[in-house]
Order: C-alpha cells, then sequence, then structure tokens
C-alpha cells in the first residue's frame, strides 16, 4: 500500500480515489506517471530558465486568454508542477533547482528603495581593496548599497508586503495561543543528524547579515489580550505587549524597516561596524584583535564578550566569537611571517578579507550540506563556491562569461563576475523570517570533559547560558570542554511543539517585559507585511495547499493546526506552516518552503558582492590567502585554534555532523 505522502499523490491525480482498496498496480502506474510529470516540469523549467526553449503551454494558455503574461504562465506551471524533486535523479534535479533559481531572481527580488531614494555616497580617500567596516563601496557604483541601515528589500511583489494590523488580522490567531499550543515543547525532539555548533553557527551568520530595531517607546507597543485560559492571567496579567519594529513610512507604498546590520557577509559581528566598536576590538597590533590574558575575549562591564555584536548573547555565540577572533589572529600571524614589512593596518585589512572568505565557505560548503543533507544539494552547493567543473578543466577552458547562469554553474560564483539580476542587493524581510530557528536551541547544556565525552558537574538552564551569564559557561569551563560538548550534543529539530519552554518567558536585559519568543515570531512576520504560509508559497510560486492535510503527512500535527486555525488554511502563518511541513527533502532540516528563499539567497549573497566575485583574486586576497581558504574547512580552524581537539572534530567528515564520543 502507498506511503502517506504516495498517498497524496494519488488523491491528487484522482481525488475520489479510493485509497484503502487501491491495489498495488494502479499506485506503481500512477507513481509512475507523477515521475514522468515531475521529469517533465524539470524539462520545462529548464527550456524556460535558459530561454532557448519556447514554451508552447504557456503560449496555449495566453491564445486561450486564461492569463495575459508570461509570469502569470511560469508562475501556473510552477505550481502545477511542484515536485518533490528531491526524488529526482541528481543531474535532473540539479538543473530543477538551477531553473528554480532562475525563475526566483526573475520574479522574487524588489527593492525597497525608489530611484534617487538611496543615500549617495562617495568611496574618495577609502582603500576599495578591503572591506569597509560600514559595509558602504562594495558596489562601487552604488557605494551605499547593502551598508549598515539601509532597508531591508522584499521577495514578494511590493503591493504584497503591507503589514497587518490591528483593523485587519494583526492578532488573529491570537500570537500567544500559537506560541502555546503549536511552539511550546512538551518533551526536547532532538536534530539527530547535526550538533549544536550549528545552531550556534546559524546565529552568528544571521547577526553577519541582518537585525531589526525594536522601538522603545511606550508608545509604540503592539498590544492583545492573553487568552481566556493563559496560565499567565492567574498572575493578574492580562495583555501582552511587544514593542513596535523601528520602521518608515512612505506614502501609498508600504512601510519599510532597517537592517541595523550590513547587509554584506563581511563578518561584522567580529569586526564592528563602526569606527569606535571597531577599536574596542582591535590591539592595533600587528593587524590582530584583542584577546585576554586566557586567550579568549575580554568581558565588559556589562558581563557581555567584546565584540562587534553581542546582541541576544549566548554561550554558543561567545564560543563562535572567540573562535573567528582566534582564527583572525591566527590569519593575522600567517601573513606577518610572509610579509615582514606590513603595518597593523595592512596585516587586519588581509586578515579579515581571508577569514571572512574562509567563513563564507564553510557556510556555503559545510554548514549548509550538514543542515540539507543530501547528494543534490552537496552537489549544489560545492557548485556555487567551486563550480561543477573540475579544477583542470577550469584552468584549461578559461571563463569568457557569455552565458553567465552556464559561468556560474561550471566555473562556481566566487571569482566570477557579480551579477545582481537587476535589483540593488540587500536582505529581505522574508529572508529574516525563515531564519526564526529557535526551536534549535536546548532547555540546558551539561559541559561534558573534551577527553572521554563524559559528563561534568556543569549543567546551565537557558537563563544560565544567555547574555551576561554565558561568560560563567565560557569561563568556568575549558574552551575545549566548552566547543567539544557543541561538537557533540545535538540542537533540537526545527518542528513543531519544540521551542524550549524558557524561551517563551525570556526575560532580556534591557526589554521591559517577559518576552514570549514564540508569540514575538509569529507577530514580527505580521507587523512586517510577510505574507503567511499559502499566499507566501503562491508568491514563491509553489503550489499552495487546499486544505489543512496538504501541509503535513503527519495526522498529529494536522490536527494541532486544525486546533488553532479550524479550516482556514489562509490563516496558518509561515512560522507555524513550516514548522508543520512535510514531507521534507531527504535529510533536510527545514522545509521546502523556507528552501525557495534558501535558493534565491544563497547565491545572491556571494553573486552581489565585489570580494567574492570580481575581487576574488591574489592581487586583493594573496595566493597566501586564497589558497589558505581552499585548503581550510571548520574542521582545521577547530583544530588548529583549539589543539586538544584535534583528535575528536575529525572523527567526522563535517564538523557540523555530531562528532563521535
Ligand atoms: C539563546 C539564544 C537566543 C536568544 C536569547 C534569542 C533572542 C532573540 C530576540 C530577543 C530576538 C528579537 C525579538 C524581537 O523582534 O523583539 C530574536 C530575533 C531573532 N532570532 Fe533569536 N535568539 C536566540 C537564538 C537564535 C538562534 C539560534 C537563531 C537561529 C538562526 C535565531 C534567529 C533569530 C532571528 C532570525 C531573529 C529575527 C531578527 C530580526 O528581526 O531582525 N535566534 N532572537
Amino acid at each position: 500500500m502507498a506511503d502517506a505522502a504516495s498517498a497524496r499523490d494519488v488523491r491528487d491525480l484522482n481525488p475520489n480515489a479510493d485509497l484503502d482498496n487501491t491495489n498495488t498496480v494502479t499506485v506503481t502506474l500512477i507513481l509512475k506517471l507523477r515521475l514522468a510529470e515531475r521529469r517533465t516540469c524539470a524539462r520545462r523549467m529548464l527550456g524556460q530558465a535558459l530561454e532557448f526553449v519556447r514554451e508552447p503551454e504557456a503560449e496555449a494558455m495566453k491564445a486561450r486568454g486564461e492569463i495575459t503574461s508570461d509570469f502569470a504562465a511560469r508562475i501556473r506551471i510552477r505550481a502545477s508542477c511542484d515536485p518533490t524533486w528531491w526524488k529526482l535523479p541528481l543531474v535532473i534535479a540539479l538543473l530543477y533547482l538551477a531553473a528554480t533559481r532562475n525563475q526566483l531572481e526573475e520574479h522574487n527580488l524588489y527593492d525597497t528603495y525608489l530611484p534617487g531614494e538611496l543615500p549617495v555616497k562617495k568611496c574618495d580617500g577609502v582603500n576599495l581593496a578591503a572591506r569597509t567596516l560600514d559595509g558602504t563601496c562594495n558596489e562601487l557604483k552604488t557605494p551605499a548599497m547593502g551598508s549598515l541601515g539601509t532597508r531591508f528589500g522584499r521577495y514578494v511583489p511590493i503591493d504584497k508586503s503591507y503589514g497587518e494590523n490591528e483593523t485587519t488580522n494583526l492578532y488573529t490567531p491570537n500570537p500567544r495561543t500559537i506560541s502555546q499550543q503549536l511552539f511550546k515543547r512538551e518533551t526536547f525532539t532532538p536534530a539527530p543528524s547535526i550538533n549544536l555548533l550549528a545552531a550556534a553557527w546559524i546565529q552568528f551568520q544571521v547577526h553577519d547579515w541582518f537585525s531589526h530595531d525594536p522601538v522603545n517607546d511606550p508608545d509604540n507597543y503592539l498590544t492583545f489580550p492573553l487568552p481566556a485560559n493563559d496560565p499567565l492571567r492567574a498572575t493578574g496579567q492580562n495583555n501582552m505587549s511587544i514593542r513596535r519594529t523601528v520602521w518608515e513610512s512612505h506614502p501609498g507604498r508600504p512601510n519599510t524597516f532597517n537592517n541595523i546590520n550590513t547587509h554584506w557577509w563581511d563578518l561584522s559581528p567580529v569586526y564592528g561596524q563602526d569606527s569606535a566598536t571597531n577599536a574596542k576590538v582591535r590591539s592595533f597590533i600587528d593587524g590582530k584583535l584583542n584577546v585576554a590574558g586566557d586567550g579568549l575575549l575580554p568581558v565588559g562591564p556589562d558581563g557581555l564578550d567584546i565584540t562587534g555584536f553581542n546582541d541576544n548573547w549566548w554561550a554558543g555565540l561567545s564560543m563562535m566569537h572567540n573562535i573567528w577572533t582566534k582564527e583572525h589572529n591566527y590569519v593575522c600571524d600567517m601573513l606577518k611571517a610572509s610579509n615582514p614589512m606590513w603595518n597593523d593596518q595592512q596585516l587586519y585589512d588581509h586578515a579579515r578579507l581571508i577569514t571572512t572568505a574562509l567563513n563564507a565557505k564553510i557556510h556555503t560548503v559545510e554548514w549548509t550540506p550538514a543542515l540539507l543533507q543530501d547528494k543534490i544539494l552537496l552537489a549544489a552547493m560545492n557548485a556555487n563556491w567551486y563550480g561543477l567543473a573540475p579544477e583542470w578543466l577550469q584552468d584549461l577552458v578559461p571563463d569568457l562569461h557569455i552565458f553567465p547562469a552556464l559561468s556560474e554553474a561550471w566555473y562556481g560564483i566566487v571569482g566570477g563576475e557579480p551579477n545582481f539580476d537587476g535589483v540593488a542587493f540587500s536582505h529581505s524581510e522574508e529572508f529574516v523570517s525563515v531564519y526564526r530557528f529557535h526551536s534549535l536551541l536546548r532547555d540546558s547544556i551539561t559541559i561534558r570533559n573534551h577527553s572521554d565525552g563524559a559528563d561534568t558537574a556543569n549543567t546551565y538552564d537557558i537563563h544560565e547560558y544567555t547574555f551576561g551569564n554565558a561568560q560563567n559557561v565560557i569561563h568556568d569551563n575549558s574552551f575545549a570542554d566548552v566547543v567539544y560538548t557543541f561538537g557533540v550534543d545535538n540542537p533540537g529539530a526545527l518542528i513543531l511543539h519544540n521551542y524550549p519552554d524558557a524561551l517563551l518567558s525570556l526575560n532580556k536585559p534591557g526589554v521591559p517585559y517577559t518576552l514570549d519568543m514564540g508569540a514575538v515570531d509569529v507577530l514580527r512576520d505580521r507587523e512586517r507585511g510577510v505574507p503567511r504560509y499559502n499566499e507566501f508559497r503562491r508568491l514563491f510560486l509553489l503550489k499552495p495547499a487546499k486544505t489543512m492535510d496538504d501541509i503535513s503527512d503527519d495526522a498529529a500535527t494536522v490536527a494541532a493546526l486544525r486546533s488553532v486555525y479550524g479550516e482556514d488554511v489562509e490563516a496558518v502563518d509561515l512560522m507555524a506552516g513550516c514548522l508543520a511541513e512535510s514531507p521534507r527533502a531527504t535529510g533536510f532540516a527545514f522545509s521546502n518552503t523556507q528552501f525557495q528563499v534558501f535558493i534565491l539567497a544563497a547565491s545572491r549573497r556571494l553573486l552581489t558582492d565585489r570580494f567574492f566575485t570580481t575581487d576574488y583574486t591574489a592581487a586583493v586576497y594573496t595566493q597566501q590567502g586564497l589558497d589558505y581558504i581552499q585548503n581550510s574547512d571548520f574542521r582545521a580552524v577547530i583544530g588548529r585554534n583549539i589543539p586538544e581537539l584535534n583528535a575528536s572534530v575529525y572523527t567526522v567528515d563535517n564538523a557540523f555532523k555530531p562528532w563521535k564520543v
């Protein structure tokens, strides 16, 4: 008999099919048809992507007057295909992903600046061979692009990005109900294929890419009543209030929001993005960053590590900042040995470029394939960085950049020509939304001894490992034991019912109320105009769910969704839908809906950055630097900076997979 996914395939093809009595022959036949359909989809989408195949179906639809534009035709074709691409043979799946990326680049990139609105910046006197602190002068024709404080863009059409408000559905269903009934963890469900380093890593990256600024002003709160049966009511609290996000309003257009970080992938959380912070983190000797006598980051009077960006601090972030500070200093030593005449600034600038590119490479070819453990994805991510062609062939046939899409796939994005697809680079609100990975966090962390894997007596719950308390975890244990613990333990799975309870009553210093992070995550999407799950799928050219049953194969998950949203499939929030969604691609830690955003963003943040494209050269980085990046992985970074871990980190082929005890 068919499994749940196949049963759905059958029902899609024949809504009247009696699944219990469907015999195996019929099911096999139908599934064969379905596979053929998927192959056809891949072929048709590839044709569209490369634009040398006419799309007869689209033409026919236009002739029948069913649709008026090519865009509409493409949406229809993609939505009707919506293949489970991960079941396709490798080459077809790669073509399908390439075609999907091409479509998304064509239809899902929207600038929130009208012509002339982006601030004008000049690059006179700027060292163009180094990254600037505030991210200006990366794209030289538009120096402010992607810089500190500029607006988030959108991956959905601007007219679809109006925020919900009090007169529409901003508080419906109640965000607190969603948090308590759908997100709250009863028992910890681990993500068995990855380790806790992967969780700390992605928040570290997220802080490199973006952060919003919530308004700290009592007149600007989002306030809604607590559900009738909410336990908080027993304490006399009747409402929940959350600060609004700082916004800009524009006549006749949706509000926009600014990124308080640089959009570029520049390791700004380590280096800072203004000269005062940068001066605090630098030693100004041999290009190095400051470390204290114990080799770890110094701690400031607020109890937080002194580093470039330390918001939402916890032991995992402290660990990552320490590792990458050590790595920067290691690179400085290497460069100084080969270039003894270089001054502090030359060493610092080169070390930053090399350390940043290595970090981006590790994210692309190691973190991502660990989260999305699938051979197709591994090949696709390697293609993004290295290219599909073997090195000897790339050397033999130089890239003439005649077909940009082909060049990117064959030679890799890095070191090639930049490509903006006609839209200025920025991160988007939709990108922020799909990285709300709070269920990765564990309720508590018990530090293990790196030499034998045994638990020590030191256990920290969320309250004890976050904000100012993070330093206790780092400083009361050996750093090797902390990193080892993160290497061995699993994070939580990205599914419903897996937000740590303590995160639903989080007290963050400086925030004048207790945060329910589940409610906040839902409300932020509604406030910032990120479409709900079904509309989001439509706008990303995926087939929308017709009923709750289409969202997940798991009956209990569907029942949970129904308990909050009833039959109103359009009301399902993006977060809830993504955490509930199944089937997922084989080995994927997150949903196919989130993956669409990922396909677009993963290549774009490399493709648009001068330092990963035209200036990824020996002249800018040094040949030694390029070789170092090429020959390093995260295991090497850990091993050379924390030599006690050399044995354990090499028990795995990818540092983000659980290390063997
Ligand atoms: C103990 C660790 C963590 C704490 C204390 C924490 C806390 C917070 C807080 C207070 C916010 C802002 C809430 C608001 O909008 O008012 C936030 C936002 C966010 N967090 Fe976390 N978080 C943690 C871990 C993580 C992890 C592991 C990820 C994984 C990627 C993550 C991803 C995000 C994202 C994407 C946002 C939205 C940022 C924005 O709106 O610009 N967080 N977090």
